[in-house]
C-alpha cells in the first residue's frame, strides 16, 4: 500500500528547487555546526550514511572532506537538487521511518541526520536502525529541536520527553528532551562525545527562535 506523503514531507517537495536559498536567508547554518562537530572524528575514505539528506547541505561538507556519501530522503524533489550536486555515491528515495534500513549490520563509517528528527515524535525507532548499520567506533551525529527548560517543566524527569509544539509555517514540530538523548545513548550502546545548543530562526518574528541541539555520539567497540 502506498502511504499519502506527510505535510512535511510534500512541503519538502515544494521548497526543494529554493530550499539553499532560504537556508542563507534565514542565516540557518545548523549543518555546518554538525560537520565542523564531527570532523576530529571522521577521515578521507569511509563511508558516511546521511538520513534526510535533502540537497545534501550537511553531507557536501563530508564528501569535501573525502568521505563517500549514502543518502536517503523521502522527497523526491529535494534528492533531484541533491542529485544535480553529484557528490554523493548513492542516493535513494526511503521513509527512514520504515524500519529496518535497507542495509546490513555495520555497513557505514558514520551516520548523520540533520534537521529531521524534530519531524519524529519516537526516535528510538530509526537510532536503533542507525546503530546496527553503523560500524563500532563510528559517528551518529544528528539534530533535534530541543525542549527549554521552561517547555521541559515537570516533564523533564519522566518520559516519552517530548511535546508537539506548533511552528510558524504549520507543520508541528516535537522538541525532545535531554533525558530522552540520554536514553537513545544508554539504550543502543552509544556515548555522547559533544553536545552544542544552536539558536535557529523560525522565521516569524513574533514566534523568534527555536532551540535545538547538535548531538555527536559515538558507538561503542565491544
Ligand atoms: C530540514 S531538511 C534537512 C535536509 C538536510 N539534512 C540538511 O541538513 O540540510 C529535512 C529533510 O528530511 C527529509 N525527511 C523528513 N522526514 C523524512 C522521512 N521520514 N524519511 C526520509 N526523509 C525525511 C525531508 O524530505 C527533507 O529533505
Amino acid at each position: 500500500m502506498t502511504m499519502a506523503k506527510t505535510n512535511h514531507i510534500k512541503s519538502h517537495d515544494e521548497f526543494a528547487r529554493t530550499y539553499d536559498s532560504q537556508a542563507k536567508q534565514y542565516n540557518s547554518y545548523v549543518f555546518e555546526v554538525l560537520f565542523g562537530m564531527c570532523y576530529e572524528f571522521v577521515k578521507p575514505g569511509e563511508s558516511l550514511l546521511d538520513l534526510g539528506i535533502g540537497t545534501g547541505l550537511s553531507s557536501v561538507h563530508f564528501a569535501r572532506a573525502g568521505l563517500d556519501i549514502t543518502g536517503l530522503d523521502e522527497s523526491i524533489e529535494m534528492l533531484k537538487e541533491c542529485g544535480k550536486k553529484g557528490f554523493a555515491k548513492e542516493i535513494k528515495q526511503f521513509n527512514i521511518r520504515d524500519v529496518p534500513l535497507p542495509y546490513p549490520d555495520n555497513t557505514f563509517s558514520h551516520v548523520v541526520c540533520c534537521g529531521v528528527f524534530h519531524f519524529f515524535a519516537d526516535l528510538l525507532p530509526t537510532c536503533k536502525e542507525a546503530c546496527r548499520i553503523l560500524r563500532p567506533a563510528g559517528i551518529l551525529a544528528f539534530t533535534i529541536a530541543s525542549l527549554t527548560v521552561e517547555e521541559a517543566g515537570s516533564d523533564r524527569g519522566s518520559m516519552p520527553g517530548y511535546i508537539k509544539a506548533p511552528t510558524a509555517w504549520g507543520i508541528p514540530i516535537f522538541k525532545h528532551s535531554d533525558k530522552y538523548v540520554n536514553k537513545i545513548a544508554a539504550t543502543y550502546g552509544l556515548t555522547i562525545q559533544k553536545e552544542q545548543k544552536v539558536l535557529a530562526d523560525s522565521g516569524d518574528k513574533d514566534a523568534g527562535d527555536i532551540l535545538f541541539k547538535v548531538i555527536v555520539m559515538q558507538k561503542t567497540v565491544s
